[in-house]
């Protein structure tokens, strides 16, 4: 089953919108595998956004998530990865259609809400930098 990693930013936390968010997934039919509420450190946040290393804006994106706490979250299901792309709009909430999370909750580029992992290798990777095999439920088990 294909997994994906998703995370409520702090501003999506400071904004209570943790509840509304997981909501929208479950509603969707998508299965929660991990979840924690966690502090990102600067080491953490360089590797997740190592693509960005070169990008002006690298040291905000840092300063940002580190900054209170975030929503780290593992849920799978048939185009996870895909279909929750699509549910949380495009990258730059004034560009993200309504009805999307970032089109009703997001304000701006930096302040976006959640991230989610754009292709299967990213799901992989930035799964296994949060998550240890562990803290993943495997619900196949499950009588
Ligand atoms: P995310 O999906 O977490 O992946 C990279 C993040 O970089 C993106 O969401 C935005 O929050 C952030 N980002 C992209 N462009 C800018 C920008 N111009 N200024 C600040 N942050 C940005």
């Amino acid at each position: 089953m294909e997994k994906t990693f998703l995370m409520v930013k702090p501003d999506g936390v400071q904004r209570q919108l943790v509840g509304e968010i997981i909501s929208r997934f479950e509603r969707k039919g998508f299965q929660l595998v991990g979840g924690k509420l966690m502090n990102v450190s600067s080491e953490l946040a360089g590797e997740h956004y190592a693509e960005h290393k070169e990008r002006p804006f690298f040291n905000d994106l840092v300063e940002f998530i580190t900054s209170g706490p975030v929503f780290a979250m593992v849920w799978q299901g048939e185009n996870v990865i895909s279909t929750s792309r699509k549910m949380m709009g495009v990258t730059n909430p004034k560009e993200a259609t309504p009805g999307t999370i970032r089109g009703d909750f997001g304000l701006t580029v930096r302040k976006n809400i959640i991230h989610g992992s754009d292709s299967p290798e990213s799901a992989v990777r930035e799964i296994g930098l949060f998550f240890s095999e562990q803290e993943l439920q495997d619900y196949s088990k499950l009588i």
